[in-house]
């Protein structure tokens, strides 16, 4: 699946089967977020692949009580590092939030491409995550996502018109 068609039918899954993901698809995947571009090349991440059942548990806890997240064979915990991090991007922000999710995008894309469902997750109490995890203190977490085989077929989301999003030139 090429990456247009991937953006074009990934959906929010929140229904799993428990169907083990192959550890040369994981991989793959994980190796698309490895490839994602950040802020004066910082790569300031980290991802927590999550198998075991009693964590997964307990992240659902710390997801507000989010079940379906621990129906997935795999939960992933994207982590970010702010002092690694660009500091002042657009003179007033740090990058790690953008590196990360841009990095989790190319892995739920990934993940699409090779038929695996995933959804964001950033509904979750940060404190508790890094408990769960033994996450240091000079990370942050950024999102999360189940990822495992869809056992359901979402719905279509709307989204705002083209005509809504763009100006030209100036903001309009
Ligand atoms: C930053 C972010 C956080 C989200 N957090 C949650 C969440 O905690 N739980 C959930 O079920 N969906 C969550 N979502 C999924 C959105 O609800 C979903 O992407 C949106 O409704 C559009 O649907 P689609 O992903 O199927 O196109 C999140 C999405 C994003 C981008």
């Amino acid at each position: 699946m090429d990456v247009l068609e991937a953006i074009k039918t990934r959906r929010s899954v929140r229904r799993y089967k428990p169907d083990p993901v192959p550890e040369e698809i994981l991989k793959e995947i994980l190796s698309a977020a490895r490839m994602a571009p950040s802020a004066d090349n910082a790569q300031p991440w980290k991802f927590v692949v999550v198998t075991d059942e009693e964590i997964k548990r307990k992240l659902v806890q710390a997801c507000n009580s989010q079940k379906f997240i621990a129906e997935a064979p795999i939960v992933i915990v994207g982590c970010g590092f702010p002092d690694d991090a660009y500091a002042t991007a657009g003179g007033y922000m740090n990058s790690f939030v953008m590196d990360v999710m841009i990095a989790m995008d190319h892995l739920i894309l990934a993940a699409t491409s090779l038929g695996l469902g995933s959804c964001w997750i950033a509904a979750f109490k940060e404190e508790k995550v890094r408990e769960i995890i033994g996450i240091p203190s000079d990370a942050r977490v950024v999102a999360l996502t189940p990822l495992g085989y869809p056992n359901e077929v979402p719905n279509k989301t709307s989204r705002k018109s083209l005509a809504e999003l763009i100006s030209y030139d100036k903001f309009e």
